[in-house]
């Protein structure tokens, strides 16, 4: 999932686009690249590995040019070696190309170039685009472009630039997305809102077949059948500050302590906090559309597929409407049954993730009405859903979902209460609820104030090799994504259980080197929970427990004990996260890990 960026315009292309690329880096920081044209000519620096080096690299000294490209990578074919870096070119360098997605069938593709006297200098399926468009140019790059995409199969997002056409970026989509940023005299290409926003904050979002012809003083547009489109402009509404670590030392650090914020702006003209009143707009989950649903579908991956979880104990217990739950990625390839009385809800924090995309593209095919929970305005799951319900958390650019994560299960607890006020069970929310929610905000600012704690526990336990997380009922989830946080920043081998599975084969793991994570809140769950904290004793391994009462019981079992504040069971695992959060954190601050851009992994994973 890579990022790319487009300059077109008065000003020194190279600055404007290491600045864009910055703030892209996040979708992948395998290598990186820049393309300028001047003279006639282009300029091409790449470097291996994160954009910093290819920074050092020019130490200072930028290509001149006014036209410019940009990429960061996240390799999918070829190593991430300088050869493979883009931007790509042809084989007169006259033509370079920026690219992310895959080119599925580049082996013939680039057999067939070959045998027409192409030479290829990489092992990328991009640079076959490069040459494609080198054999249809003729003068015209948009329709270059057009009928180099027609040769290609595969999910992509291209930007292309020629020195036969100087002053102009043509780009194309199908699948992963891409935005044109409108400017005064100047215009911008790029695959995320968030890259432009120090220039614009007036963006199109173009669709799929969608190609763009993007010069200083235009835009022109033309779907895939070739006919001109106007696509309309959105103005984004966070602006370049939202996407700066505002003093802190990660993303991550900050998109944490953000969550008070975050959950209170996602709750915010949703729901009445003084009369409980629930205020949707759409009709989607009116009394009139829930009477034809007789199910539930959650679909999502990675972090949001554990929000889906909490969703599945949310809607079932308060709404009596049974819930699936399934991976975008497993989705569709298991022949699902789903049809029109199927409400089926996309839940991802990009709004991009292929997985999920394509889960829902077949949902949809099956006639379900599609309920998108996204926090990305304009991506491409708010674009085909039926209804979005928007999680505003900002942007988040640390890899590892926080501020995401809180904030859809906020959302689900809304519509869980929608769903049970239009079968007609309870109007709004309780009086013990609407109380809850008011106070949610100030009961995350305090339980992100244990952060020492968690500090102290991170210094305690950084060199353990593998933990256990066990929880039950909505707990099991929050265990599942305490494990996954700490595994995916700080690579220390973590899982995550349902506590009353451990005695039926993790329990074999459990000795006196084994921490073991025990969420064990003072719910319905509470006594069974402790049985198993017993069992885990009982084989000394090291129980760190985060519960929301002191009691002695706890005490005197477990080795570490942390007390986070008590809420209703439905928002309860918005609280209990926190600490695991913080907790994953810093220990990966102390192993040395690259908090917001951890090994192998990427914000956005927009190829299947
Ligand atoms: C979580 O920390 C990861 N970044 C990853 O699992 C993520 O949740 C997953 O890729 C889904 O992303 P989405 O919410 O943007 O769809």
């Amino acid at each position: 999932m890579c990022g790319i960026v487009g300059y077109v315009g008065e000003k020194q292309a190279a600055p404007l686009l290491l600045e864009g690329l910055k703030r892209l880096e996040y979708r992948g920081y395998d290598s990186a690249g820049i393309a300028t044209l001047s003279n006639g000519r282009f300029t091409v620096h790449r470097s291996p590995g994160k954009l910093s080096q290819l920074i050092e690299r020019l130490n200072g000294s930028y290509p001149a040019g006014t036209t410019g490209i940009g990429h960061t990578r996240w390799a999918t074919h070829g190593r991430p070696t300088e050869a493979n870096a883009h931007p790509q070119t042809d084989c007169s360098g006259n033509v370079v190309a920026v690219h992310n997605g895959i080119f599925e069938n580049f082996p013939e593709r680039k057999a067939a170039l070959q045998a027409k006297g192409h030479r290829f200098t990489s092992e990328t399926d991009t640079e076959v685009f490069a040459h494609e468009v080198e054999e249809a140019f003729t003068g015209d790059l948009f329709a270059a472009v057009q009928k180099a995409t027609r040769h290609l199969r595969g999910a992509y997002a291209v930007v292309v630039s020629s020195s036969g056409e100087p002053g102009v970026l043509v780009t194309a989509r199908s699948g992963p997305p891409i935005v044109l940023g409108v400017g005064q005299g100047e215009n911008f290409v790029a695959s995320d809102p968030v890259a432009l926003a120090p220039w614009t904050r007036d963006v199109i979002f173009l669709e799929d077949g969608d190609v763009a012809r993007v010069s200083a003083s235009s835009l022109r547009i033309a779907d895939s059948e070739g006919r001109e489109r106007e696509r309309s402009t959105h103005r984004i509404v966070w602006d370049a500050v939202a996407a700066e670590k505002g003093g802190y030392r990660h993303f991550m650090a900050k998109e944490i302590h953000e969550q008070p914020t975050a959950v209170a702006e996602t709750l915010g003209g949703k729901v009445s906090l003084e009369t409980g009143e629930l205020s949707f707009r759409g009709t989607l989950l009116s009394p009139e559309s829930v009477a034809g649903f007789d199910r539930v579908l959650l679909l999502a991956c990675g972090t949001s597929w554990h929000a889906a979880l909490i969703g599945k104990f949310l809607i079932e217990g308060m709404a009596r409407l049974p819930v699936e739950v399934d991976y975008g990625s497993e989705f569709r390839y298991r022949r699902p049954v789903v049809n029109e009385r199927t409400l089926t809800v996309g839940i991802s924090q990009s709004g991009e993730t292929a997985d999920t995309v394509a889960a829902l593209s077949e949902a949809r095919r099956a006639g379900s009405p599609l309920l998108a929970i996204v926090n990305m305005p304009g991506s491409q799951i708010a674009r085909m859903a039926d209804a979005v319900f928007p999680t505003h958390a900002g942007p988040e650019i640390g890899v590892a979902s926080t501020k995401a994560f809180t904030t859809q299960l906020a959302v689900l607890f809304l519509v869980a209460a929608k769903l049970r006020e239009s079968r007609g069970l309870e109007r709004g929310l309780t009086g013990e609820e609407r109380k809850a929610l008011a106070h949610l905000p100030a009961a995350l600012k305090e339980t992100l104030d244990l952060e020492p704690q968690l500090e102290s526990l991170a210094r305690e336990y950084q060199t353990a090799r593998d933990f256990l997380f066990l929880g039950r009922g909505l707990h099991y989830p929050v265990a599942l994504e305490g494990a996954l946080k700490l595994k995916e920043i700080s690579y220390i081998h973590a899982e995550g259980y349902p506590a009353g599975e451990m005695k039926h084969g993790p329990i074999a793991l459990v000795d006196e080197k084994l921490p073991v994570v025990v969420l064990a809140p003072h719910d319905g769950w509470r006594e069974k929970t402790i049985s198993n904290l017993r069992e885990v004793k009982s084989r000394d391994g090291i129980a760190i427990v985060v519960t929301t009462r002191q009691d002695e019981e706890i005490a005197s079992l477990a080795d570490r004990v942390l007390v986070i504040p008590e809420t209703i069971p439905e928002l309860q695992p918005i609280l209990s996260v926190v600490p695991l959060q913080l907790f994953a954190y810093h220990v990966a601050v102390r192993r040395g890990c690259d908090v917001d851009q951890p090994r192998n992994l990427a914000k956005s994973v927009t190829v299947e």
